[in-house]
């Protein structure tokens, strides 16, 4: 019986000592006054905490940080180690932000094994001011020869006449944004910028961010951030889905930059498309935007599929044979009519 009491006391003391020993595991607080802070530099931001309370037990130990972060939506957080309380990185502000951190104890300080903290959480986001209708749209920047930045982009879908557009640009060297001092325009309202001079500007997030305003209602932000390197374009010709642009410097040096267009017809019996003929040249001074460009490729763009179908139509019902040797005659009247007509 004795034996037996012994038994039971020393099972009880047993499981309150396991019960007791999980509930009382060495503990670490989360960091504190974790928060997303928006310095102004159009997506770059401050993760920055401060260090957790603790307890007597770790006092002396060092702590590590677990950082993860992302843009809302994104399908996988980035992760980062860290000992500093700041971290910063570039964000896309058109989605909001969301972030978490842990705290870690130092392996040395428990003997070997895993402390951690709860997650603490912050997120943040831009003030979602003005419709979607009155952000703009297309936005597209190339860096030409390493020299010049070109972004343009269309107004809003529905917008109010007095709307105008501002860019703001920022990467990392530069003290704070700073707008566009070179606008493209048509009829007096922004729709590109130029920028050029950029020192130490490559291998690094570039931020640019499109706002507005009108009298009568608030205009949406858009942001972009891609790096320098990754959209240069090198010569003096770059290609578009539909039609094609070249820009080239003037002849005087004075480093202005003249646009060309010409279309592309993807016709039925050539394997390639024929190009049109370069257009007149558009230089910034007078550059009229993408719409007239479009006005104007699309009705001779469309001439030229009618011309070729008749003349597929022709060269079928005429000569099923020597069908190479026509196609080259084909291309040579085809860039008769272009000459005279794009
Ligand atoms: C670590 O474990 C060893 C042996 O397992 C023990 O002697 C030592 O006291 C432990 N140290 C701490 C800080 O718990
Ligand atoms: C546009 O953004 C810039 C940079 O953040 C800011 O200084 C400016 O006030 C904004 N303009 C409008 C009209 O919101
Ligand atoms: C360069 O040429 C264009 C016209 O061809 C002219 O408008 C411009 O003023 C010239 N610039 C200089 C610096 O001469």
């Amino acid at each position: 019986m004795a034996l037996m009491g012994v038994d039971t006391r020393c099972l009880g003391l047993f499981l309150l000592c396991t019960i007791t020993g999980h509930s009382l595991e060495i503990k670490v607080n989360p960091p504190q006054d974790f928060e997303i802070l928006d310095p102004g530099l159009l997506g770059y931001l401050y993760l920055q905490w401060k260090p957790p309370v603790v307890t007597e037990k770790f006092k002396g130990c060092t702590l590590e940080y677990e950082l993860k972060y992302r843009n809302v939506d994104d399908a996988s957080w980035k992760t980062i180690i860290t000992r500093n309380l700041i971290y910063k990185d570039g964000f896309d502000l058109n989605k909001g932000i969301e972030g978490k951190i842990r705290t870690h104890v130092s392996e040395l300080c428990t003997n070997g094994s895993e402390v951690q903290s709860p997650w603490t959480e912050a997120s943040y986001g831009i003030s979602d001011e003005g419709s979607l209708a009155t952000k703009i749209q297309d936005m597209k920047c190339i860096y030409y020869n390493w020299q010049y930045l070109v972004c343009s982009w269309k107004p809003g879908k529905t917008v109010h006449s007095d709307t105008n557009y501002t860019m703001f640009f920022w990467y990392e060297g530069l003290e704070n944004a700073l707008q566009c001092a070179d606008y493209l325009q048509d009829n007096g309202k922004n729709i590109g910028c130029k920028l050029s001079n950029l020192d130490s500007s490559d291998y690094k997030d570039f931020f640019i961010c499109v706002n507005g305003s009108s009298k009568l209602e608030p205009v949406r932000s858009s942001y972009m951030v891609f790096q320098l390197q990754n959209i240069v374009f090198l010569g003096f010709q770059s290609a578009t889905d539909k039609n094609d642009m070249k820009l080239k410097r003037r002849e005087n040096e004075s480093e202005e930059v003249c646009f060309f267009v010409r279309c592309k017809v993807n016709i039925y019996c050539a394997d390639d498309g024929i190009w049109s003929e370069w257009s007149e040249e558009e230089c910034w001074a007078g550059y009229t935007g993408q719409e007239s460009k479009i006005i104007f490729i699309v009705p001779v763009c469309l001439f030229f599929i009618f011309l070729l179908l008749l003349l597929c139509l022709i060269v079928e019902k005429e000569a099923p044979e020597p069908t190479l040797s026509l196609h080259v005659d084909l291309n040579k009247e085809m860039y008769a009519y272009e000459e005279t007509l794009c």
